[in-house]
């Protein structure tokens, strides 16, 4: 248990013994989180405050019986009261050098607890999914990397997790794709770069079809033949798809980021008739002006908004009506309990409908949208290329791969090439992703190369760099860490670092509260600095016997926390750079 869930414990049963303890309220909320200020304590609580507030008492005097009758046993040093009636508690060092002791000892979770087995879920998460015949671009890459990252920290709390693709490889786009690849097609350019080739061919209709009404409707006769499934324009989709996947696959195995599937729009194809009709017997959609609709009247959210279209004029079905299948397969399919989905905050219009029509329909899975902002420029504006085009995503992880390579040359010149190659990928396509992933996602982060490559400040390469350092000093020693029986925390520096290594469990799973990897990367830097101080006033391989062996423990567990830790981030580390 965390130390705050046994301070926890210990408060309830202090209140009990209060003379407020008639007045308790029923599920009250006794909140312990880290002190503001770490000359008073390790934790603190505001319970008393709270309390006296809803009592109308005087919250120090409450403080102080509270903490009369808390009764610390091993875990902290009697409670101390602060301000106005704040209760502050400190780890005691044996209570430190315990947990360290279980944190050595469970070399795989490192004391992150797991979920019990009613917390499990099935959650299916959906995200990364590009437009394929369309290069993925850089505002993909928010989805991709959190997405990834909340992945692999539910995997490692016990959830029962399955990534799903939804890739967009059925629509409008293709009767353009279509009518360019009869008319325009480069095939040498196709078999260089199929997905520059496939964009140039979109670009050329796209200006093509303009001034061209002719154009535009054999676009759309080539659309309506697909769908009515042309073998023609079906080889054509069939190659297009498949050639997109496959540059696809090759920036997530770059990212090493998997998906379980890859169930995309056009997965749901024969699903939407059946679906549109039984939502239109269901009396849930209505027709409004030639096309199928459903409205929201009792929702004070979207009743005034556009209604949710499910079938167009034209017989075609929306975006909508695809995701609302999906909706539909996940859960009776996948059994799925929820479903996240972590896309651009200017689709939620579009997610609040889907997921309005899923309640009406009564499906019981809960959904969760997870938007985020947009990336910008140093110039403030969105990020774009020099001529105002999208930035494509491979070249913004090539160019990171490339700029780290020039960082890791001058700062060690002596590694060999397969050396530096290796190492320029890590810290390259780590910088893209914590950079990503240290911001709070709702907010608009500025891509700046300088920022996020620096070796100073909360980066990657730092971070990075904290972890090379803990392996440095092994390879100095000679051999690994060979473990302890005991463990003795004297000095303020130790006793710091045993503390923020313990709080590894509490940093992982606030995580998912409110789908914060930025919490998580806080914590990784709090600990590199932590490390960094400890390092400055403990010297490790100059000093003898037990201290020697408390201090390697506490190198080698900084050591594992940081390479876990970054890797519940999707970011690997190198021993050496
Ligand atoms: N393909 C969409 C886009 O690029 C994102 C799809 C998100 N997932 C979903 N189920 N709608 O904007």
């Amino acid at each position: 248990m965390t130390y705050p869930k046994q301070i926890e414990t210990l408060l309830r049963s202090a209140l009990q013994q209060t003379s407020i303890s008639a007045e308790l309220p029923e599920n009250l909320d006794v909140q312990v989180g880290p002190a503001t200020d770490s000359r008073f304590g390790d934790y603190q609580s505001n319970v008393a405050m709270v309390l006296a507030k809803r009592l109308k008492t005087n919250p120090r005097a409450l403080a102080e019986e509270i903490s009369k009758h808390f009764n610390p046993g091993e875990l902290c040093e009697p409670a101390q009261i602060a301000g106005p009636g704040f209760i502050n508690f400190r780890i005691t060092a044996s209570s430190l050098e315990a947990g360290l002791i279980a944190q050595i000892n469970d070399s795989e979770r490192l004391s992150l607890p797991k979920l019990s087995s009613e917390d499990c879920k099935k959650i299916v998460i959906d995200f990364s999914a590009p437009n394929i015949a369309k290069p993925m671009h850089v505002g993909h890459i928010r989805s991709t990397i959190i997405g990834d990252c909340l992945a692999r920290v539910s995997r490692a709390l016990g959830h029962n997790v399955i990534t799903d693709n939804h890739i967009g490889d059925w629509g409008t786009q293709f009767g353009m794709i279509i009518y360019g690849w009869k008319n325009f097609l480069d095939q040498a350019a196709l078999n260089k770069n199929p997905i520059e080739a496939l964009l140039e061919i979109y670009k050329k209709v796209n200006d093509a079809s303009k001034d061209d009404d002719a154009i535009r409707q054999a676009c759309r006769d080539e659309l309506v033949k697909l769908q009515q499934g042309d073998a023609e324009n079906l080889s054509i989709w069939n190659q297009c798809v498949a050639l997109s996947r496959n540059s696809l696959e090759k920036i997530y195995a770059l990212l090493d980021v998997k998906f379980d599937h890859w169930l995309g729009e056009s997965f749901y194809n024969d699903r939407l008739a059946p679906l549109v009709k039984k939502l239109k017997e269901d009396g849930l959609a209505e027709e409004s002006d030639g096309a199928l609709c459903i409205f929201f009247p009792d929702d004070p959210n979207l009743a005034e908004r556009a209604p949710c279209m499910i079938q167009k004029r034209d017989g075609g079905f929306n975006y909508a009506t695809t995701d609302i299948a999906t909706i539909e397969y996940r859960s009776e399919e996948f059994c799925a309990d929820e479903i996240w989905y972590v896309v651009g905050a200017e689709q939620k219009l579009h997610f609040d409908q889907i997921f309005a029509v899923a309640k009406k329909c009564d499906l019981d899975t809960s959904l969760d949208f997870i938007p985020f902002g947009s990336i910008m420029g140093k110039d403030g504006k969105r990020f774009k290329t020099r001529s105002g085009d999208t930035v494509s995503l491979t070249d913004v992880l090539d160019e990171a791969v490339e700029r780290a390579g020039k960082i890791i040359a001058e700062k060690n010149p002596d590694l060999s090439a397969s050396e530096m190659e290796e190492i320029s990928r890590i810290i390259g396509i780590g910088s893209v992703k914590y950079a990503e992933l240290s911001q709070n996602r709702l907010t608009n982060y500025i891509f700046d190369w300088d920022n996020m490559l620096s070796l100073k400040g909360n980066t990657a390469p730092y971070l990075i760099n904290a972890y090379v350092r803990t392996r440095a000093i092994f390879r100095k020693l000679g051999h690994e860490f060979q473990g302890v029986d005991s463990i003795q925390l004297t000095e303020t520096a130790e006793k710091s670092l045993a503390l923020k290594l313990a709080q590894y469990a509490e940093a992982v799973p606030t995580v998912l509260t409110d789908f914060r990897p930025n919490l998580l990367a806080n914590y990784l830097y709090e600990l590199a600095n932590t490390f960094h101080s400890f390092y400055e006033h403990c010297p490790v391989l100059r000093s003898e016997g037990d201290v020697r062996t408390t201090r390697l423990a506490l190198c080698d567990t900084t050591s594992k926390v940081l390479k876990k830790g970054l890797g519940l981030l999707g970011i690997e580390t190198t021993d050496r750079m």
